[in-house]
């Protein structure tokens, strides 16, 4: 449709037609046979509202939304097209590993082919938006979403956020049904809250919030994200949904943000609830004047901002824009034209869990592991010996992680299915040896197992089940741990105060640790855990994260050595939960700790380091590569000019591997003080046996810029200090002058 025409369009809509295009509503209100009374009764919406909403949220497949968008389109006067959105987080109906995971490959290239491949299958299902990519910046591991992330560094997950907003709207706007329009999301800060207890308060200076949190969201904007969605956080005291300065000042006037801002969900109704507005009425009004377009599942928009706008408290030329950003979109997506855009039954036959979809979720899973330990090269495994295969996460399809709900749990390849493939069934024996979880782990296991009428192991059984598992090992060549957290553990309201692997499986770990040659680890997990004792007790420690549909294919990949690892840590693992928020890119202090001199009185704990266990940035593989000295082209930086820095990287291994190659830089003084390094350029370097590779960086003024103590964005004249390392955990190699 022509712009002109639109705008025509919106002159012909009453007022309740304008504002219901702002309310967004679950599936269950759009029923195809009409409206259920039930949800539209407890939003206290009316039926002229519903008849008119312009959104809903997770309806799809595409006969079921074929169906509604029909049901709806005979009831509306004007026939303007439902849009439907989801969580299609990572992946649709073929699951890739989670974020924080998919942040390990340190390759944005393959964050976008994931999204393109994810977007493909969502529009077979007929969604025209997704709520992703979050972006939110995570260093509190307790902190359930920190599976949602890309992880603790602002550099990588600006590139990450830039990949995924271009892999999902690929197409978009072309004459062709493809692409999917991109929510960038928490907006903002949302990773930050106190004591990591979701939903929770954020504070933080504006200087840590622009340097730090908000570059991330700035990317997936400049990246052309169609949408953004508020958080349910405060920052700086105000909730994110009624706030003006983020909203309107920054995200539309700083940034030139043209699309359309929706609101997490509820968030307009909790506004009351943070005691920032006096009712949902004010929380209307607040959300409205920050600028917000989209109400998601609440009645704030629908029952008052026609009272609002004839009050005179809110303007009809704001609503006015607000509609026009969505019919924009709307008609971006070509749903005038074909309201049932890309949904069809024969493409998603052809697209779900394709040969090709698994393939990539099968290498994304291998990229995105980590080895942490490999003692005495003891992967990878040979073929032949006898594997006992133990641990909760043994035979278990719960791989997707929380957030994979258009995921099929029964399309997973567990451990178990992809050991015996690889190693032939009369290899492996296997146990669960524990149950995942235990009450003291999570408090609302009893009434969860109430609800599912499923039984919790009895004392008896569990001192059983652990002996049996340690009788397989005693009897194998190899031991293969599965262990983990469990998936109602992370998520959303996934937060915990311990960061232990749950249930009796440390216990397990010990036995079978007593009578196993050798103990391979595979750990299951949306978040960094505390690993100091598993590190210890085994041989080998594989960090798989929640690894996706083809999960245990990849992990068999890499435990055979069919594949070499070349995951790198996207957020420090720490040695105990007092430890949070730990992040590489911290500040010196004024009395930094060498971690060797016994003097109380430095910025440490006196009974834990200070250092993580395994550092951002890091990771083992089965090749071993060595870094040579840097040199750096110039020991003096003009600005308008730049300095290359080169080191050569040798694979003195027998075999080929990838290298994950990190610039980090210190700025060493500033008119604020600055981190202690800081990740500023990434380089896969495929190398092969006994090759060596110069890798090159390009450093630039703009490289070093940051918000000065009068809050300009801009790099000082000074030293710093520069490094390029296989992970954030190793000391400055060279310094240079800005001038
Ligand atoms: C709440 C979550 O915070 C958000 O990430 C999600 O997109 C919405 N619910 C919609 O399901």
């Amino acid at each position: 449709m022509q712009e002109n025409k639109l705008q025509e369009l919106l002159d012909s809509l009453s007022l309740t037609e304008k504002i219901g295009q702002l309310v967004q509503v679950p599936g269950e209100v759009l029923n195809t046979q009409g409206q259920e009374l039930g949800v539209r009764e407890d939003l206290g919406l009316s039926e002229e509202i519903v008849r008119n909403v312009g959104s809903t949220l997770n309806v799809v497949g595409a006969e079921r939304m074929k169906a509604v968008q029909k049901a709806y389109l005979e009831r509306s006067r004007h026939k303007i097209p439902l849009l439907f959105m989801a969580d299609i987080i990572y992946g649709f109906r073929t699951v890739f590993p989670v974020p924080l995971a998919l942040g390990c490959s340190f390759d944005p290239g393959l964050l976008e082919k994931l999204c393109e491949v994810t977007s493909e299958e969502s529009v077979a299902a007929g969604a025209h938006v997704t709520f992703s990519p979050m972006v939110d910046l995570v260093r509190d591991a307790r902190w359930g979403r920190c599976l949602e992330s890309t992880g603790e560094d602002p550099y990588m997950n600006s590139l990450y956020a830039a990949a995924m907003v271009k892999g999902f709207q690929k197409g978009l706007g072309s004459d062709k049904p493809a692409g999917m329009a991109s929510c960038v999301k928490h907006f903002a800060a949302y990773g930050a809250p106190e004591g990591g207890r979701d939903y929770n308060t954020v504070d933080m200076s504006q200087r840590r919030l622009r340097q730090e949190y908000l570059p991330s969201y700035k990317a997936g904007v400049d990246a052309g994200c169609e949408m953004v969605m508020t958080s349910f956080n405060t920052v700086d005291g105000i909730p994110s949904t009624g706030n003006k300065w983020l909203m309107n000042d920054v995200l539309r006037e700083e940034w030139g943000f043209e699309g359309v801002v929706i609101t997490d969900y509820a968030a307009i109704a909790e506004l009351v609830l943070h005691g920032a507005a006096e009712d949902q009425k004010d929380a209307a009004r607040l959300a409205m004047e920050a600028g917000v377009d989209i109400d998601m599942c609440t009645g704030c928009y629908a029952n008052y901002l026609e009272e609002l706008i004839q009050e005179g408290k809110i303007n009809e030329k704001q609503l006015d824009k607000a509609v026009m950003r969505i019919l924009k979109l709307k008609n971006k997506l070509g749903l005038f034209e074909d309201p049932y855009r890309g949904a069809d039954e024969a493409e998603e036959a052809r697209l779900f869990l394709s040969e090709g979809n698994r393939r990539l979720a099968r290498e994304a899973a291998v990229r995105t592991m980590v080895l942490l330990e490999n003692k005495e090269n003891t992967l990878p495994l040979d073929a032949g010996g006898k594997i006992a295969l133990i641990g909760p996460y043994a035979d278990n399809q719960d791989a997707l992680g929380m957030w994979a709900i258009h995921g099929k749990k029964e399309a997973v390849i567990t451990l178990k299915t992809a050991l015996e493939e690889a190693a032939g069934k009369e290899n492996v024996v296997s146990a669960p040896g524990c149950e995942t979880l235990l009450e003291k782990d999570y408090h609302d296991l009893p009434a969860l197992r109430m609800q599912m009428g499923m039984e919790g192991w009895s004392r008896e059984k569990r001192q059983l089940e652990l002996e049996k598992a340690a009788e397989l090992a005693e009897k194998a060549d190899v031991a293969v741990l599965a262990l983990g957290e469990a998936v109602i553990q992370g998520g959303e309201g996934g937060s915990r105060t311990s960061l232990e692997i749950p249930g009796d499986q440390l216990e397990l770990l010990r036995r079978v640790r007593e009578k196993a040659s050798k103990v391979i680890v595979v750990l299951f997990g949306g978040r960094p855990l505390v690993l100091d004792e598993v590190s210890r007790l085994s041989d080998a420690l594989l960090e798989v994260w929640f690894p996706g549909t083809e999960g245990g294919h990849g992990i068999a990949d890499v435990l055979f050595g069919k594949a070499n690892p070349s995951g790198r840590l996207s957020m420090s693992m720490p040695r105990s939960v007092g430890q949070m928020p730990l992040y590489y890119n911290h500040f010196n202090t004024g009395r930094p700790y060498d971690g060797v001199t016994p003097n109380r009185f430095f910025s440490r704990y006196t009974d834990c380091s200070n250092t993580p266990l395994y550092p951002f940035g890091y990771g083992l593989s089965y090749h071993k590569a060595e870094y040579g000295p840097l040199t750096l082209s110039s020991h003096i930086l003009r600005r308008e000019s730049s300095l290359t820095v080169k080191a050569d990287i040798t694979n003195t291994g027998d075999v080929p591997g990838t290298e994950a190659v990190q610039l980090y830089i210190r700025d060493v003084a500033g008119s604020v003080v600055r981190p202690v390094k800081e990740l500023k350029g990434v380089q896969l370097v495929p190398l092969k046996a006994g090759e060596t590779k110069t890798v090159q960086f390009t450093v630039t003024e703009e490289m070093l810029r940051f918000y000065g103590k009068d809050m300009e964005c801009r790099a000082e004249a000074g030293r710093f200090q520069v490094m390029v390392a296989p992970h954030s955990g190793c000391e400055m190699q060279a310094e240079f002058v800005l001038e």
